[in-house]
C-alpha cells in the first residue's frame, strides 16, 4: 500500500547527510527531478530547525535554556561555553540555544552535532566539543535500561497484544467504542478530548480512506512522559494504534516521533517490525481478513508540530503551520481524510482498559477520577523523572514525595503543573489533585503532566519571561497576534527584569494577553500569555517589586537586586 507521507523530508535529509547542509544547486536538482516547485522545497526547508541552509560549523553545540534546564544553570553553562570557545571562529564551533530537547529530567541538556546529552557540566561539554573537533566519533549516552513489570502493563504475566488478538476474532468494534466511552478515557495530549467519541466520529465518517496518527512530538518544556512510555511500554502504544485502525476502519497509521528521540525511534521501529513478523500488522491480521499498516515518521522538528493539524501538514510534506479549525481532523485530517489522531499515552491506555476492564480502570484513580497517569517532574527537585500515579493524586505527594522534595534544602515556592502552557501556581496550591477537573477549577491545567518545580531561589518574573521566550521562539508566525504578541510580551517582560517598567505596563500586558487568547488560531498563541498571567495573579507583589520598586527580591534579574540593596544598606 502507498505510504501516506511524502518523501520530501527523506530527500532533504539525504542531501543534508551528504553535504552537511542544503546547497542551492542540490535543491534546484531536487526540484527538477521531483517536479516540485523550488519555492515549495525552500519553504519547507526553511521552516524546520533540523535543516541547515548554510554550511554548519564543524561542531554545533546547542544548550537547552528552557524552563527545566533554566532552573539547573543552563544559562551559566551556555555563557561559560561561549566564552570558552569564543576565540575559535564560527566555522569551527558555535554555541547556540536550542528549545527543549525532551531530557528535562536530565537538565541541563545539550545537543552536540545533534547528539543529545543529559546532566551536562561545563567540563563534560568542553570535552565532547574537543572530541568532535578532533574528528573523533561522539560517544552516545548510555542506554536507559528497559523496565518491565510496570503497573499499567496488562501483560506483565502473559502474552502481549491480547486485546488485539481478541478483537480480530470478535470484530466487536462498536464494543470497543462503548468501553472507551464507559471508561471516559480522555485524550492525554493536553486537551482531554474523550477518546471514545473521537474514534466513533472517525468510524462513522463516510469514505473508505481514513488514517490513525500517533502524536509523539512531545516538545513542550517539562514534557517527558511519552519518551518514558515509548521506551518501556512500546507494545501498548502500537497495540492501541492497531486497535484504533480496526475500530475506525483506517487501513494506515503514522507514528509521528520527534527526531531527538533516537533510542525511542529504534524501539518503536523494532516493535512495528515485530508486529509485521508476528502477523499483527499488514494484510490479513491473524488470518482475520482485517488489514492495517503502520509506519514511523520522524519529525523534522519544532514544538508547533505537536499541534495536531500542524503535524498533519508536516506528514503531507508542508510547512508545519496549524490549519484553521473546524474542520477537525476527525472529519478532515491527513490528506483531508477522517483521522483518529491521539497522544502516545492515550493509545497506551486502550489495551489497559480492554484487558483489565472498566471497573479496574475506574478503580485506579482517586477522588472520583479514573486511570493511571504518567507525569514528568523536573526543575528544583531532588529526584526528577517520570512517575506513574493514580489520576487525582495530590501534587504534593508527587513533588515532595516521589520526586524527593526540593533540592539543596531550599523552600518550595511554585510549580507549573504542565510546562509553560499551564502557567505557575504557588506552593500553597500543590495539594490540588492532579486531574483534569481539579486543575481547571484552580485556573490551570493538567495538560500533558509536565510538572516543573521552582524553589525559593527562582524569580517568578524571570521564569515567566523564560517560558514566553520559548513560545516566541516556537511560534510558527502564521497569525499576527501570536507572532507579534509573543515578541511584545518578551520585550515588556525583559524591560521589567531590567528595571525599565512603568505602572502602565501591567494593564497593557493584560490587554495584550486577552487579544492573543481570543485571536490566535492555535493553542500556542492562545496559551502563550499563561506564564505571565499566572505570575501576575499569584506573585503580583514580586512583579510589582520589579516594575514599581525596581528590585528583584530573589536577586536573579539584572537590575539592582534585593541582595545588592541589602549589601549596600
Ligand atoms: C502548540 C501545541 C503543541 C502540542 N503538542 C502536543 C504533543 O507534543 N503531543 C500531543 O499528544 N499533543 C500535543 N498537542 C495537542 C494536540 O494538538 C492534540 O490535541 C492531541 O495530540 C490529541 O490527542 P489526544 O486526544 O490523545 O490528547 C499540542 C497542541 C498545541 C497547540
Ligand atoms: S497561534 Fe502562533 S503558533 Fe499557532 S498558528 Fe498562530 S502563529 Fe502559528
Ligand atoms: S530538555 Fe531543557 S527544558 Fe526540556
Amino acid at each position: 500500500m502507498k505510504s501516506p507521507r511524502t518523501e520530501i523530508f527523506d530527500q532533504l535529509r539525504a542531501i543534508q547527510d551528504r553535504f552537511g547542509y542544503l546547497p542551492p544547486d542540490q535543491l534546484h536538482a531536487m526540484s527538477e527531478q521531483t517536479g516540485t516547485p523550488l519555492y515549495r522545497i525552500h519553504g519547507v526547508a526553511s521552516f524546520y530547525p533540523h535543516f541547515n541552509l548554510q554550511p554548519p560549523p564543524k561542531v554545533c553545540l546547542r544548550v537547552c535554556t528552557d524552563m527545566s534546564c533554566h532552573t539547573r544553570g543552563a544559562e551559566e553553562l551556555r555563557s561559560g561555553l561561549v566564552q570558552r570557545f569564543q576565540g575559535m571562529g564560527e566555522a569551527e564551533v558555535s554555541v547556540r540555544k536550542v528549545s527543549c530537547l525532551g531530557q528535562c529530567d536530565g537538565a541541563p541538556a545539550v545537543a552536540i552535532n545533534d547528539v543529545s546529552y543529559r546532566d551536562v557540566t561545563a567540563s563534560q561539554a568542553e570535552a565532547l566539543v574537543l572530541t568532535a573537533l578532533g574528528g573523533r566519533p561522539l560517544p552516545e549516552m548510555p542506554p536507559e535500561p528497559i523496565q518491565t513489570g510496570l503497573s499499567p502493563d496488562p501483560y506483565r504475566d502473559g502474552v502481549q497484544y491480547g486485546a488485539l488478538r481478541q478483537l480480530v476474532v470478535s470484530k466487536d468494534f462498536d464494543g470497543v467504542i462503548a468501553q472507551l466511552k464507559a471508561a471516559a478515557l480522555p485524550g492525554m495530549g493536553g486537551a482531554g478530548f474523550p477518546t471514545g467519541m473521537k474514534w466513533e466520529i472517525v468510524r462513522k465518517a463516510a469514505g473508505d480512506v481514513k488514517y490513525v496518527v500517533c502524536n509523539a512530538d512531545e516538545s513542550e518544556p517539562g514534557t517527558i512522559k511519552d519518551r518514558f512510555i515509548m521506551h518501556h511500554l512500546p507494545h501498548l502504544v502500537v497495540e492501541g494504534m492497531i486497535i484504533a485502525g480496526l475500530v475506525t476502519g483506517a487501513k494506515q497509521g503514522v507514528f509521528y516521533i520527534r527526531h531527538e528521540y533516537v533510542p525511542q525511534e529504534h524501539i518503536i521501529e523494532h516493535e512495528i517490525q515485530r508486529c509485521y513478523k508476528e502477523g499483527l500488522l499488514g494484510e490479513n491480521i491473524m488470518g482475520s481478513g482485517l488489514h492495517f499498516d503502520l509506519e514511523l515518521f520522524v519529525s523534522p522538528g519544532g514544538y508547533i508540530c505537536g499541534e495536531e493539524t500542524a503535524l498533519i501538514e508536516a506528514i503531507e510534506g508542508k510547512r508545519g503551520e496549524p490549519r484553521n479549525k473546524p474542520p477537525f481532523p476527525v472529519i478532515s485530517g491527513l490528506w483531508q481524510k477522517p483521522t483518529a489522531l491521539n497522544n502516545v499515552e492515550t493509545f497506551a491506555n486502550v489495551p489497559q482498559i480492554l484487558v483489565n476492564g472498566i471497573d479496574w480502570f475506574k478503580a485506579q484513580g482517586v477522588g472520583g477520577t479514573s486511570g493511571l497517569k504518567f507525569v514528568g517532574v523536573s526543575g528544583d527537585v531532588v529526584n526528577p523523572g517520570v512517575f506513574i500515579i493514580p489520576m487525582g493524586t495530590p501534587g504534593t505527594n508527587v513533588m515532595m514525595g516521589l520526586a524527593g522534595g526540593i533540592r539543596g534544602g531550599r523552600k518550595f515556592k511554585a510549580f507549573a503543573p504542565s510546562g509553560p502552557s499551564s502557567g505557575y501556581l504557588p506552593a500553597s496550591m500543590s495539594d490540588t489533585p492532579l486531574d483534569f477537573k481539579s486543575m481547571a477549577a484552580i485556573g490551570s491545567m493538567l495538560g500533558s503532566g509536565a510538572i516543573v518545580v521552582c524553589s525559593d531561589e527562582r524569580c517568578m518574573l524571570d521564569m515567566a519571561l523564560n517560558s514566553i521566550e520559548f513560545f516566541r521562539n516556537e511560534s510558527c508566525g502564521k497569525c499576527v497576534p501570536c507572532r507579534m504578541g509573543t515578541q511584545k510580551l518578551v520585550d515588556i517582560l525583559t524591560g521589567w527584569t531590567q528595571g525599565k517598567g512603568t505602572a502602565a505596563d501591567i494593564p497593557l500586558v493584560d490587554e495584550l494577553s486577552e487579544a492573543m487568547k481570543l485571536a490566535s488560531i492555535c493553542g500556542l498563541g492562545q496559551f502563550a500569555h499563561m506564564p505571565i498571567t499566572s505570575v501576575l495573579q499569584h506573585f503580583r507583589e514580586e512583579v510589582e517589586d520589579h516594575v514599581l520598586r525596581k528590585r528583584c527580591p530573589a536577586g536573579v534579574c539584572s537590575m539592582r537586586s534585593a541582595r545588592v540593596l541589602e549589601v549596600v544598606a
